[in-house]
């Protein structure tokens, strides 16, 4: 049976949706909508990707995203790999920035 793969993109302005719709392509996956994940069931999948922003040093939404993983998981038996993505406008040179934002998260 063929690996399923669902990535789950929380996306304000279409920046980190454009990531998720590239993995989604090179990795013969689902790109879907955040607002949609609570009717998708995770444990359908193999591996689940989650991509968002950075908002204020944290990870936009990844609370209520582990939430939702969380009580589909339990409803279902199995539990499917994670994989977390985080867009950000700080620069990649930042590497204190980026560190700290790791090590906070
Ligand atoms: C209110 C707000 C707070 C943000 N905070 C951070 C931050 O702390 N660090 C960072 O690197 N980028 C920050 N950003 C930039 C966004 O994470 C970045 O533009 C992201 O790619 C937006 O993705 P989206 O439009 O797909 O949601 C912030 C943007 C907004 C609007």
């Amino acid at each position: 049976m063929a690996h399923k793969t669902i990535i789950i993109y929380k996306s304000s302005t279409g920046f980190t949706e454009k990531y998720a719709r590239l993995l989604a392509e090179k990795l013969d996956g689902t790109a879907v909508d955040f607002k949609k994940a609570g009717r998708i069931p995770p444990s359908d999948f193999d591996t689940v990707i989650f991509g968002t922003r950075t908002h204020a040093g944290s990870i936009d939404g990844f609370d209520k995203f582990r939430k939702i993983l969380r009580k589909q998981i339990r409803a279902h038996a199995k539990t499917p790999s994670c994989i977390l993505f985080v867009t950000g406008a700080s620069p990649a040179t930042e590497q204190e920035i980026i560190h700290k934002f790791r090590k906070d998260n």
